[in-house]
């Protein structure tokens, strides 16, 4: 049972500022700092972002929002962005980015999850998280934002891709946007359609916004598109600045369509990277050097997955070489980055698992 109630840490946080100058001189570890504050609350610490959990709400078959109160180290974040939260699993810590769907005038931050079947941080969240419970919230990243001029947005989204879109949707409406916005949502069948009632809520109070559902994997309802995103969904549109987020495969589809004729396109995936140059996978040696492991590798694919595979447990969080926390140093041999298809191989280098795949046989500090 905690001394202090989370309610309180906010009110009390102007009390640090005493400790933290202590922290600041090297007169005390901010580590010794947070293990007293964490006997007074759990969620209690000099610059730890700790949330806890106020509502939980199913907003898809397969989709849950969480609505969290953050305490008072969080720093802020602008509507699109995402925020790494953290749990941990069988003593490993984990933790994954979730795309802020709105940030609420009482400061409440609600992000939402959709299950990965298997995975091991989403079903924690969305069956075993309770109200009431903390979750550590980490770094915040993103840069998709909303146009500055009125020429209309049109928002493509694929599977969970809805969430930051939803997020910027809400806040640009909110601050009075009024040209003409489309939200067109892709996804496999109609119940993971998310945020339904919240969308046509939105759009029976802003006229100037339009929703269209895509399905993929069963028969379309009357007034709803067919299949996957393809150039005829989306004629008439030419002129709009374009906002499209879902896997790699999506984005590229509408980058291929959409990139030449609209004003502006950004896009977000959510899917690992994955460098594609043509080559055949290289069978490659990895040697993994403080868990004195050796195993055969390949080129293809990134050395997170790779030593998970060996039976490691690396950290890690967004698996996209976001969050920085599976940074590990290069011993020796050759990596390269699945995003910009860059080489390196400087003896000593960090470098990120989750976007890196060996090019020889290498050796790192793991
Ligand atoms: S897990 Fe986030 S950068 Fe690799």
């Amino acid at each position: 049972m905690p001394l202090l109630p989370f309610s309180a840490l906010r009110l009390f946080s102007p009390l640090l500022a005493p400790v933290r100058a202590l922290v600041r001189g090297d007169w005390l570890r901010e580590a010794d700092a947070d293990a007293v504050l964490g006997t007074l609350h759990r969620g209690w610490a000099l610059n730890r972002v700790f949330a806890r959990v106020e509502a939980r709400d199913w907003v898809a078959d397969d989709m849950l929002e969480l609505r969290l109160l953050p305490n008072a180290n969080w720093r802020g974040a602008r509507a699109g962005q995402h925020v790494q939260l953290y749990i941990e699993r069988d003593g490993v810590r984990c933790s994954r980015s979730y795309s802020l769907t709105r940030i609420a005038a009482d400061g409440c931050l609600e992000f939402a999850v959709k299950l990965q079947p298997g995975g091991r941080v989403s079903p924690y969240l969305l069956h075993r998280l309770c109200v009431g419970d903390l979750l550590e919230l980490g770094v915040v990243d993103g840069d998709l934002h909303w146009p500055g001029d009125e020429r209309g947005v049109l928002l493509l989204a694929a599977g969970s891709g809805l969430t930051p879109l939803l997020g910027l949707l809400r806040d640009a409406l909110a601050r009075g946007y009024g040209a003409p916005v489309t939200l067109l949502h892709y996804v496999r069948e109609r119940g993971q359609r998310a945020f339904v009632e919240a969308l046509e809520a939105l759009a029976r109070q802003y006229p100037n916004l339009q929703l269209r559902w895509a399905i993929s994997g069963e028969a379309p309802a009357e007034g709803e598109l067919r299949g996957r995103f393809r150039g005829e969904h989306v004629q008439g549109f030419a002129g709009r600045h374009v906002l499209a987020c879902g896997p790699g495969g999506f984005v590229e589809s509408v980058r291929g369509v959409l990139g030449e004729s609209s004003p502006s396109l950004q896009v977000e995936s959510f899917s690992p990277p994955a460098w594609n140059d043509g080559e055949p996978a290289q069978a490659v040696s990895l040697r993994f050097s403080r868990a004195a492991l050796e195993t055969t590798g390949d080129s293809r694919r990134s050395l997170l997955e790779q030593a998970e595979a060996a039976g490691l447990r690396p950290a890690h969080g967004c698996r996209q070489g976001v969050c920085a926390s599976c940074t590990c140093t290069l011993i020796s041999g050759c990596v390269r980055d699945l995003r910009s298809g860059e080489l390196f191989s400087e003896p000593g280098q960090p470098i990120r698992l989750c976007v890196s795949a060996p090019q020889s046989d290498l050796a790192i500090d793991l």
